[in-house]
């Protein structure tokens, strides 16, 4: 059952994935049928985080008034609206406008699904499950590429298809229940009890039941009222937000975007002359960012948040590391190099630096201010996403492949300082547990470091502070 609910708002993750990887596909069919110059080039690729932008900013109020449920069945109807839109544009500019339409439904269901599992998960199975998520997006990414592939004369067939998976979401969000989180912040009880035992598949007057039961409804009483702005940026919530926020900002500057969006022309820069070739390494691109999430959600949960966000940033600072170092010294064998480094920074992001943040993002926050922390968190990410997706192809005509690419590889060794002094261990913490932590006033960053804040087995028995 666990399992159907993840599956389900991983649909949202394989259309986030879907409508950003579309695009590397249709450009080149846009460019000949439109004549687009490089600024209308950027608009139309940058329309999706600019989208996004929005869709994150009412998330927050759309999950908590609406429900989890609700918000993501909406997001469903929206990216079935958009993808037609899209498939029938007349030009760039309507292209553009549908673009900016998918792009609000993909930041609206970014919060939201990973909400809906974490809620829905038990803490031992939580950040393999909310990686689920991530593991949808490195999907939705090569299904695009895919399409692109099979599709390479048709542009409007390319969106349109993001319908089918659009669809799915709403329908397969019809047949859910919503989170016994939000039910019970709703006074309604008795649905969110039997919600908890249909998940666990165990009877709802179970002592395992009644025990969460009780603990969500203690954290819910707790905080009895809607978060307002003032609780998000209160002192006691303030580590969370840092670690939220700053945890986004690095894993886009990690460049990660410009990959995905641009990888054809970055294998250009580093010497594959023929198209075939570029896009021969750009499919390999996106398969070894789906296996390598796969590596990342087994390790997620056992190896803890901290050691791998250590690992993934290394990982992405040395392969991007390497290809700087390559393009600057102008080597010979740059081609081979670059396609060896890009592998290993897609790598080292897609088991660590992808997946975290999204895990991380929906646990850390107390429930009271969680959909409008996340909210904010994904403005950070959707904000800085835009910024890099926008801005790579000038820096790369002003600094040079090398250049750019030392830039990105400078933060993600800013990545490993900030996990040092700033990221807590919250891998087999209960929700609860996390929230009482911080409401402590302990420094955040011990948090995980105490026996106490790991319950045997991750049962979702919180110890309360
Ligand atoms: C990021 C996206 C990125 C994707 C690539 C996600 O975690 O938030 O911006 O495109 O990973 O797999």
């Amino acid at each position: 059952m666990v399992y159907l609910v993840a599956a389900v708002a991983g649909l949202a993750g394989f259309l986030f994935g879907f409508d950003e990887g579309i695009i590397a596909g249709a450009l080149g069919l846009l460019r000949g049928q439109f004549g687009i110059t490089p600024f209308m080039e950027g608009m139309v690729t940058s329309a999706v985080p600019f989208g996004a932008l929005f869709g994150a900013l009412v998330a927050g109020s759309l999950a908590a008034s609406l429900g989890r449920r609700t918000s993501l069945l909406m997001a469903g109807l929206i990216f079935v609206g958009g993808a037609v839109l899209a498939g029938a544009a007349g030009g760039v500019w309507t292209l553009t406008a549908a673009r900016i339409i998918l792009g609000f439904a993909i930041g609206l269901a970014a919060i939201v699904a990973p909400l809906y599992i974490s809620e829905n998960a038990p803490a031992k199975h939580r950040g393999m499950l909310v990686s689920i998520y991530q593991l949808a997006i490195t999907l939705g990414i090569l299904g695009a590429y895919l399409v692109g592939y099979a599709f390479s004369e048709s542009w409007r067939t390319m969106f349109m298809l993001g319908a089918v998976p659009g669809l799915a979401l709403a329908l397969g969000m019809f047949a859910m229940t919503d989170t016994p989180r939000w039910l019970a912040s709703k006074g309604r009880l008795g649905e969110a009890r039997a919600v908890i035992a249909r998940i666990r598949g165990s009877d709802p007057r179970d002592a395992a039941v009644e025990a969460e039961m009780n603990a969500i409804t203690q954290t819910v009483q707790a905080s009895a009222a809607e978060g307002t702005w003032a609780d998000l940026f209160a002192p006691v919530v303030r580590p969370a937000l840092v670690v939220g926020i700053g945890l986004f900002l690095l894993q886009q500057v990690s460049g990660i975007n410009a990959v995905i969006y641009y990888a054809p022309t970055i294998f250009q820069a580093a010497g594959f002359t023929s198209s075939s070739s570029q896009l021969l390494a750009t499919v390999g691109i996106g398969i070894v960012n789906v296996l390598m999430t796969f590596v990342g959600m087994a390790l997620i949960d056992r190896v803890g948040r901290r050691r791998l966000l250590y690992l993934g940033f290394a990982g992405t600072a040395l392969g991007l590391g390497l290809i700087a170092v390559g393009a600057l010294t102008d080597m010979q064998a740059l081609g081979p190099l670059a396609l060896a480094g890009l592998a290993l920074f897609i790598g080292s992001f897609a088991a660590s630096i992808g997946p975290l943040p999204w895990v991380m993002m929906s646990e850390i926050f107390p429930l009271k201010v969680r959909a409008l922390g996340m909210s904010v968190a994904s403005l950070a990410n959707w904000g800085m996403n835009f910024v890099i997706v926008f801005s790579f192809p000038t820096l790369i005509a002003t600094l040079g492949l090398g250049g750019v690419f030392a830039i990105y590889a400078g933060a993600c060794v800013l990545g490993l300082i900030f996990t040092r002094l700033r990221v807590p261990e919250t891998s087999g913490v209960t929700l609860e547990a996390i929230e009482a932590h911080l409401r402590s006033g302990r420094p955040f960053r011990d948090l995980g470091a105490t026996p106490q804040a790991h319950p045997p087995g991750g049962s979702a028995l919180a110890p309360r502070a």
